[in-house]
């Protein structure tokens, strides 16, 4: 199941660099980088979601993505992948990300 999903993230690797929004476009390549090797697997390039279990991250507040990651790096929250990755991520890394995936706009349509 997982291999699968992986192996979809791959292909989708070289179709989304071409739709990207301005904001995204802005961002460093070094950013770029650690979304494409660590984040983009599960939660999507956009910050929509490829793993069912992860939450979709576009557009999501930036303190907020900022204070899941610290919550997961601390041992706080608590998740088989995210506690993994999150040790990895420097405190640089986490306002970057968070820069990266609340800067990215979406829109919706709301409940009738
Ligand atoms: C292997 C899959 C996987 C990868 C790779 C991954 N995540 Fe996650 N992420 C998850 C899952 C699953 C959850 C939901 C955890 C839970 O249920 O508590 C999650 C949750 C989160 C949350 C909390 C979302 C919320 O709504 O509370 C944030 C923020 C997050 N991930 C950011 C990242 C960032 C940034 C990266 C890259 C550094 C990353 N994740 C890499 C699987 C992944």
């Amino acid at each position: 199941m997982f291999k699968l999903k992986w192996l979809c993230s791959i292909s989708l690797i070289a179709v989304f660099p071409y739709s990207l929004n301005a904001a995204m476009a802005d961002q460093p390549d070094a950013v770029r980088t650690k979304v494409q090797t660590l984040c983009q697997v599960c939660h999507g390039f956009d910050g929509v979601a490829i793993l069912a279990e992860a939450a979709n991250l576009s557009g999501q507040q930036k303190v907020y993505i900022i204070t899941q990651l610290r919550a997961f790096r601390a041992g706080a929250r608590k998740d088989p992948q995210m506690s993994i990755i999150a040790k990895s991520l420097t405190d640089a890394d986490i306002e970057n990300l968070a820069e990266w995936y609340s800067s990215i706009k979406v829109t919706v349509e709301g409940p009738k």
